[in-house]
């Protein structure tokens, strides 16, 4: 089975998000089951030249799309037994960072073309193409339509992720149909037409054979109006070919035991953990104390994570005895909240603002508990991590926050974490208030700890979903659909 990966970033290359982490674990896993899945992502400025090092150069094309032509480089190499290719173009990829300029419309269409085209020098001829999130929504429409009958992927199917349906890649409908080249017939409201605008991630949600996101529940939720982003209807009407599959994580990637950024590596032993805590507070120049509850936050900080309820209840909070750690970045208003609240409280608060991966596992680590009140969540692999690391979540119960964390019940004593229903900033903090009680009922927290550290949050589930997905879809002769190629 040969499945290409064509995502906007993946570990150990790009990472923004949680994206990255699912589109550099899943291939791996699935390689672990026979499945010769490789990815393809853009060839970014900020990729470590030590790994860009490794790429060789395979081809040398011109991607067209629409009137325009442009150079394109396909690199490739194997990166801990996985295949990646870079899409190199440089007026397009070489700046800083992934996303935010003003011609996003025109770099991930380009990317997009840039995969079809790339196929024809790869030596690998994908079963299915696996897109994620509205960066390669147009891949799926590429396929059906200007692709439908090119001998490179013939009997290609396609599989769209959602791993977020907020972020859409919405362009104005002049911008979009220039870059795609498509006339007014392609682009109507059955196909890429939103509200007047265009929609990348329609490219996805109307044509890609099979539509899966990253948890059951938020399958269920998108199809309702609140959560759906005003896609619901169309999500609706593809129940049948949408499917939720939970993430997992990198069970290697992610290990207390064997991990280069902590002081102590530890796995079940909540006293060598606990030494981790006390060089995190050391490290960030808060009290070193084993008995006062230090809750982490590692996030975007974007209004999706619940920021809103945290701002809303911080200075209550902080009346308890109780640390906080937070690393991030995002939202000036959020930043700037967090930074004057370290500088009026040193001894409580301590906040990074920025994106550091050694620093994100020393929290993790080093946290008793970790703080995601998400309003959604797609899934959430913070959570994950906190829980293989030890550390309880507090979260909403939403999306795979609800399918992963289960609330501690002191009467039974399951459950790995504490969670609370409603989008509300009281009950965010009565849960956390709740949690800071227990952490001093010392068995009760073991027991909890013990409940989160037991059950298996690598892919070895969700792999074995997927696989079966894209047996389906191979299984499934039925002709390809496909609809009529304009210019
Ligand atoms: P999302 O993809 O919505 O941001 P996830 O929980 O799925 O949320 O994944 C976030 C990933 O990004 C996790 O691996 C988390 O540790 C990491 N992360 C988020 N913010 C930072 C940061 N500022 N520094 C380091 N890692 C971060
Ligand atoms: C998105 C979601 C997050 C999910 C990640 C990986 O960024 O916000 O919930 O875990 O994608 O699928």
């Amino acid at each position: 089975m040969n499945i290409l990966f064509a995502t906007s970033e993946a570990v150990p290359l790009a990472k923004t998000g949680g994206l990255a982490d699912v589109a550099g674990a899943l291939p791996k896993a699935l390689g672990k089951r026979g499945v010769d899945a490789r990815v393809v992502l853009p060839k970014y400025e900020e990729i470590p030249a030590a790994l860009v090092g490794r790429f060789q150069l395979i081809a040398k094309f011109t991607v067209s799309f629409s009137w325009r032509n442009q150079y394109c480089g396909l690199l490739k190499a194997e990166l801990d037994g996985i295949t990646y290719y870079l899409i190199d173009n440089e007026f397009y990829f070489k700046r800083k960072g992934l996303y935010g300029y003003g011609d996003d419309a025109e770099r991930f269409v380009f990317f997009s073309f840039a995969v079809m085209e790339a196929v024809r020098y790869m030596d690998f001829k994908p079963d299915i193409v696996h897109c994620h999130d509205w960066q390669t929504g147009l891949i799926p429409f590429l396929l059906k339509t200007r692709y439908a009958y090119d001998p490179a992927w013939a009997n290609a199917k396609s599989v769209f992720t959602i791993h977020n349906l907020k972020y859409q890649g919405v362009f104005g409908r002049e911008l979009l149909q220039d870059l795609i080249g498509v006339g007014n017939d392609l682009f109507t409201y059955e196909t890429l037409e939103f509200h007047g605008a265009g929609s990348c991630m329609k490219g996805g949600l109307v044509f890609a054979d099979k539509l899966t996101t990253v948890s059951g529940s938020y399958a269920d939720e998108i199809q309702t109006e609140y959560y759906g982003e005003g896609l619901d209807a169309l999500l609706r009407h593809r129940s049948a070919d949408l499917v939720g599959i939970v993430n997992g994580i990198d069970d290697e990637l992610f290990d207390p035991m064997n991990d280069a950024a902590l002081h102590f590596p530890y796995r079940s032993s909540l006293s060598r953990k606990r030494k981790n805590k006390l060089e995190l507070q050391r490290e960030l120049g808060l009290p070193q104390s084993e008995s006062i509850p230090l809750i982490g936050i590692v996030s975007r900080l974007v209004e999706q994570k619940g920021f809103d309820l945290i701002l809303r209840t911080f200075e209550e909070l902080l009346q308890e005895d109780v640390q906080f750690v937070v690393l991030g970045a995002g939202e000036g208003h959020y930043e700037h909240f967090f930074n004057d609240k370290a500088y009026w409280y040193p001894d409580k608060v301590a906040v990074w603002l920025g994106y550091d991966d050694r620093l994100a596992r020393r929290i993790y680590a080093g946290a008793d508990m970790f703080a995601m009140p998400s309003k959604f969540e797609p899934c959430g692999l913070s959570q994950l991590i906190s829980l293989r690391y030890l550390t309880v979540p507090i979260v909403r119960e939403t999306g795979g926050l609800r399918d992963t964390v289960q609330a501690y019940n002191e009467f039974t004593g399951e459950g790995n974490g504490f969670s609370f229903t409603n989008y509300n900033a009281h009950d965010y903090m009565h849960t956390v208030r709740r949690a800071l009680e227990l952490y001093r009922d010392e068995e009760a927290w073991k027991q909890i700890v013990a409940n989160g550290a037991k059950e298996d949050y690598s892919w070895n589930r969700s792999a074995k979903a997927y696989i079966s997905v894209y047996s389906q879809l191979i299984a499934d002769g039925k002709e390809k659909e496909t609809w009529p190629v304009t210019s």
